[in-house]
């Protein structure tokens, strides 16, 4: 997993092969043993093959289109009404971890960010409802982003970590 990390890399071309049952439950499991403030774990994954519906939420925003060619979009939520405060953070870091899993299993993803702000902010909350209203997700539950996952076209090329002067040691 330590080398996953390292070689993760946003993967945004896939071949044809599907992602297997057993692939796609070790990514869930793998979700779904993030970190979760006060142990609520408000996750909600919703798990998409149907090629009219990722038609769909490729068209979500213009940085979205390659989800119409993975064979598989996970959609990352969580009920916002069970974790107000921190749903948020639980929802980033069980979606890092599918990223990592699937990185280690050689699989390849990329986060599409969905989360909408408030009225009049950008982005506002239009693209976040039309992702509920295409896959019947309730009003209470919070579209935190899209992963679209596969088998990657070419081989993933991960960026040098970085920067390092984000790095302070004992006082800024
Ligand atoms: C919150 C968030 C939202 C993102 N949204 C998109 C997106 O909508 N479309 C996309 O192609 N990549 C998206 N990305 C992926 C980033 O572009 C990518 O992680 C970044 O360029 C670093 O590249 P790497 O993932 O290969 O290290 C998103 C990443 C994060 C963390």
């Amino acid at each position: 997993m330590l080398d996953a990390i390292h070689k993760r890399a946003s993967v945004r071309a896939y071949t044809d092969e599907p992602v297997s049952e057993e692939q796609l439950d070790a990514v869930l499991g793998a979700a779904l043993c993030a970190p979760t403030a006060n142990n609520v774990r408000p996750w909600h994954i919703v798990v998409v093959t149907d090629a009219g519906k990722r038609a769909k939420l490729a068209q979500v925003h213009q940085w979205a289109s390659f989800c119409a060619q993975s064979p598989m979009v996970l959609v990352f939520c969580a009920d916002a009404k069970r974790q107000p405060h921190w749903w948020i953070e639980d929802a980033c870091a069980s979606l890092e971890n599918a990223l990592i899993e699937a990185a280690g299993l050689g699989l390849g993803t990329c986060w599409v960010g969905i989360r909408g702000g408030e009225a009049g902010e950008s982005p506002g909350p239009e693209r976040e409802e039309l992702v509920r209203e295409l896959l019947g997700i309730p009003g209470e539950i919070r579209v935190l982003g899209l992963v679209s996952l596969g088998h990657p076209r070419g081989e993933p090329t991960p960026k040098p970590a970085g920067p390092m002067d984000a790095i302070h040691r004992e006082s800024w």
